[in-house]
């Protein structure tokens, strides 16, 4: 009996033991993107993690596009699904998800300190920090060196310059040889990423952010309606009319195979045309978007991606230090050199080594504190509708079903209408 009796002991402070070592590791399941280098980073960063703490990892991917990614995301949080723990959100989403978000200022402990102020403000939804700042973008102008130089013009500072120079180089390298080169590659298709390229020009043109910061739907003007229709002269002249269905992917083919001569992209771009692989490595340069004419200014919409934590989590202890792991300056500095993803950890634009691997960080550094948000802040639960509204408006101008004056006079009332007089929140 006693040898029973110890046996079972034995047995029990074992299973005890084993029940602790189980719900220590915890198995933690990651949304990232795999918009270029993304998905790889973002694995194996995450994949360290697990090795340093004993957890495991599953690495899932929702839709690259930014639009389809935001409804998956709606989708499963307010069907208060646990099969995501952590998830990579977009700068614009955490007004619209922040309720199913855990708040990570008890993780952080101060962490939070060191990112961008901007960015810390941008994630806090009631006193709630419900993201990790991750990854800042803002939008380039990405163009071909070695082209420029070759037809003898400079980096275009103005929309009109930037059409004529492309259309220059254009003609002349089909002419002589590659009759698949365009002028000038962007996002055209109907979704989130049409609103960040449109929202540039309307600014650049001086022509408002669409809905002004007290609430008043702003987009139905002449400057508004310049920049639109200027972008679809483009379309079939200077840039394919597939650009219409472009994402930043698409443009990133068309201009990494050596047959663009700008792009608008996002900083990740940069690595890629880096890379041992690309046929354009040591031939592209990168620059300030174009100003809306002379009077216009120069403007980047300001984009980015945080962590954050799902509030139907069962394992959200685990999560959050996975969240804290993967935006500490060590994996923000990885990420910086091997993607050029642009940190959100301040200190990191004077570490040299980020700087040597991606000059634009230095010299561009100005277009990334003075890009220009979203109306999310002032349209609140309603910016998803706004966006949408928007794209689509752009997009009908840009496919020649629409003049801009008149597709952002519907634009105006639709909007106004579900602002309720600036009343969105
Ligand atoms: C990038 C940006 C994000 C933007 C999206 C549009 O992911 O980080 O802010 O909304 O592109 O495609």
């Amino acid at each position: 009996m006693k040898r029973l009796g110890k046996t079972v002991v034995h047995g029990m402070v074992a299973a005890t033991a084993f029940a602790a070592f189980v719900a220590q590791a915890a198995t933690i399941r990651v949304a990232c993107s795999g918009v270029g280098q993304e998905f790889e980073l973002c694995k194996g960063a995450a994949q360290a993690w697990a090795k340093k703490t004993g957890n495991e990892v599953q690495i899932v991917t929702p839709p690259n596009d930014a639009s389809e990614r935001l409804a998956l995301y709606q989708q499963l949080l307010s069907a208060g699904s646990d099969k995501i723990d952590v998830l990579q959100i977009d700068v614009v989403w955490p007004g619209l998800l922040g309720n199913h978000l855990l708040d990570l200022k008890p993780h952080a402990k101060g962490a939070e300190k060191a990112h961008l102020e901007g960015f810390i403000a941008n994630n806090t939804n009631d006193d709630r920090l419900v993201a990790m700042p991750w990854f800042a973008n803002a939008g380039l102008l990405f163009y071909r060196k070695d082209l420029l130089q070759k037809y003898n013009e400079e980096v275009p500072m103005t929309w009109d310059d930037l059409t004529a120079v492309a259309k220059k180089v254009q003609d002349g390298e089909r002419a002589f040889g590659n009759d698949k080169m365009w002028g000038y590659v962007w996002q055209g298709r109907a979704y989130e990423g049409l609103t960040c390229d449109a929202l540039e020009w309307v600014v650049s043109y001086n022509g408002g952010t669409i809905v002004d910061k007290d609430g008043t739907v702003s987009i139905k003007n002449q400057n508004a309606a310049k920049a639109l229709q200027t972008a679809a002269s483009w379309v079939g002249s200077i840039s394919p009319t597939a650009v219409l269905n472009y994402a930043e992917e698409e443009a990133r083919g068309v201009f990494q195979a050596g047959n663009a001569v700008f792009m608008r992209n996002w900083p990740y771009a940069w690595s890629l045309a880096q890379g041992d692989d690309s046929v354009i490595k040591g031939k592209v340069g990168v620059a300030m978007l174009p100003k809306g004419g002379t009077g216009g200014r120069n403007a980047a919409t300001l984009g980015g991606e945080s962590l954050a934590v799902s509030k139907y989590s069962k394992n959200a202890v685990a999560a959050a230090d996975l969240v804290m792991y993967m935006t500490s300056a060590a994996v923000q500095k990885e990420r910086a050199i091997k993607g050029s993803f642009n940190p959100t950890i301040v200190a990191l634009y004077k570490d040299a080594e980020i700087i040597t691997a991606n000059p634009f960080m230095g010299e561009l550094h100005g277009t990334f504190t003075s890009a220009v948000g979203r109306p999310t802040t002032v349209t609140g639960p309603r910016y998803n509708q706004v966006s949408n509204q928007f794209w689509n408006a752009a997009h009908e101008v840009l496919s020649g079903k629409a003049e801009a004056d008149e597709a952002l006079g519907r634009l105006e009332q639709s909007l106004t209408r579900l602002g309720r007089g600036g009343k969105w929140h």
